[in-house]
């Protein structure tokens, strides 16, 4: 006997089925509660929410969970705690489809300053290429965020978080980064990225 099961994931159906499911299952929790803040693309226009649209599905669902840990502290905690592991594969799915934008950059001199630390780092305060880590596109990586058309001022003030260990699920890395940047290059870099 043909088990029905087996059958239809010969044919590759329940595969496409999840895959369904777990649309609708994000769609549902976006146009809820999410949309009102990220845009229901993910492509919000309020600087002081970060844009998902594009972001690496596997760096949503990590930041979603320790949101719902608490181990990342913010406005978000009160949104992930809801969600159950389902629903935060499915959400970080669904915004890793959406197209990303890039903004309009004024001043192109001083995002060119930003493009050589993205770039090069700063050899001379020992500061790494963000592009060794999150990629020449700043398109970031499987599990490495993207930065490329992200709000400035939303990148501002990750890295000044980082720096005084407000966004404390990311001491190893970012902190130290962070730390031996100026004011200068944080807003040079930021505004470099937020037009990429
Ligand atoms: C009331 C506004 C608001 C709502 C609603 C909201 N968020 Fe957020 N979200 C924020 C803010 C603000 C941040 C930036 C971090 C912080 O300050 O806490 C953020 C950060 C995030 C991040 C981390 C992005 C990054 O680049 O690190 C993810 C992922 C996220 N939200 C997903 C969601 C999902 C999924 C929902 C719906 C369940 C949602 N948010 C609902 C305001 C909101
Ligand atoms: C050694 C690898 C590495 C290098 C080099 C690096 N980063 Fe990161 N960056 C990370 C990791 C890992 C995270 C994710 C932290 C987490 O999971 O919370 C991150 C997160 C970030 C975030 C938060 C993104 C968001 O959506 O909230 C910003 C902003 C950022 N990095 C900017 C930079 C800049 C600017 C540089 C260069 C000056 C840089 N990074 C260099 C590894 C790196």
């Amino acid at each position: 006997m043909i088990r029905p099961l087996a059958f239809l994931a010969a044919l590759g159906l329940v595969a496409g089925t999840a895959q369904a499911a777990d649309l609708a299952r994000a769609e549902a929790i976006v146009s809820q509660v999410c949309h009102l803040c990220h845009g229901k693309e993910g492509e919000n226009s309020n600087a002081v929410y970060p844009r998902l649209a594009g972001q690496s599905a596997a760096y949503i669902t990590k930041q979603l969970t320790d949101f719902k840990s608490g181990l990342r502290k913010g406005t978000m905690n009160s949104m992930a705690e809801g969600l159950d592991e389902a629903d935060i594969a499915a959400l970080g799915a669904y915004f890793s489809s959406k197209p990303p934008q890039a903004h309009r950059v004024s001043e192109p001199e001083f995002a060119a300053v930003g493009e050589y630390i993205y770039k090069n780092g700063n050899k001379w305060s020992g500061v790494a290429s963000c592009a060794s880590c999150h990629g020449a596109e700043a398109a970031g990586t499987d599990t490495l965020p993207r930065l490329a058309g992200q709000h400035a001022r939303y990148l501002v003030i990750q890295l000044k978080d980082f720096n005084t260990r407000e966004r404390t699920n990311d001491n190893a890395v970012m902190q130290s980064i962070a730390s031996k940047l100026t004011e200068l290059e944080i807003e040079a870099v930021a505004r470099y990225l937020s037009g990429k």
